[in-house]
């Protein structure tokens, strides 16, 4: 997978005088069923997350409350989207490097992911993940 793959979604909902509603379901809204769900929050001043990426899991990521920055990397360039509004996520497919930081005081980062939790999944060395995406993007020479 590449950077190109990762997109914004703009998640549907409703809005009155009362205030604002969001909603999102797993295979309408989401190139995935959803099977679980995690957040981060409390993350102390200056303190970043992730630093890892999944070999097969997918996810949304969303800014319930505050704001915080997404940094990705598929192994070849790396992108920075900030995250600030709980009705636009972020889609990032399997095989990207993600670092979060930056989070605003009492930041929530809601994540949407497509499997449970594996720790077989992680990548939790920068080099191993970089050996994988070397490895599935290799064109064999032609003979
Ligand atoms: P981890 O994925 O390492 O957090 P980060 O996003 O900062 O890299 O998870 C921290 C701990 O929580 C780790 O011991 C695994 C556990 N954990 C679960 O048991 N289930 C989950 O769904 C998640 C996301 C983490």
């Amino acid at each position: 997978m590449s950077l190109v793959d990762v997109r914004w979604i703009e998640l549907r909902g409703s809005e009155d005088p009362r205030g604002k509603l969001g909603f999102v379901e797993g295979e309408r809204d989401l190139p995935f069923a959803i099977r679980r769900a995690y957040f981060l929050y409390e993350v102390q001043p200056g303190q970043s997350r992730g630093a890892h990426a999944h070999r097969e899991l997918r996810s949304l990521f969303l800014a319930m409350y505050g704001a915080f920055d997404l940094l990705l990397d598929d192994g070849r360039e790396r992108k920075t989207f900030r995250l600030d509004d709980p009705r636009r996520g972020l889609f990032v497919p399997r095989m990207i490097w993600r670092d979060l930081h930056d989070f605003t005081p009492g930041a929530v980062c809601l994540v949407l992911a497509s499997d449970w939790y594996d720790e077989t999944d992680y990548y939790r060395y920068y080099e191993d993940f970089l050996a994988a995406v070397r490895a599935e993007t290799e064109v064999l020479p032609t003979p």
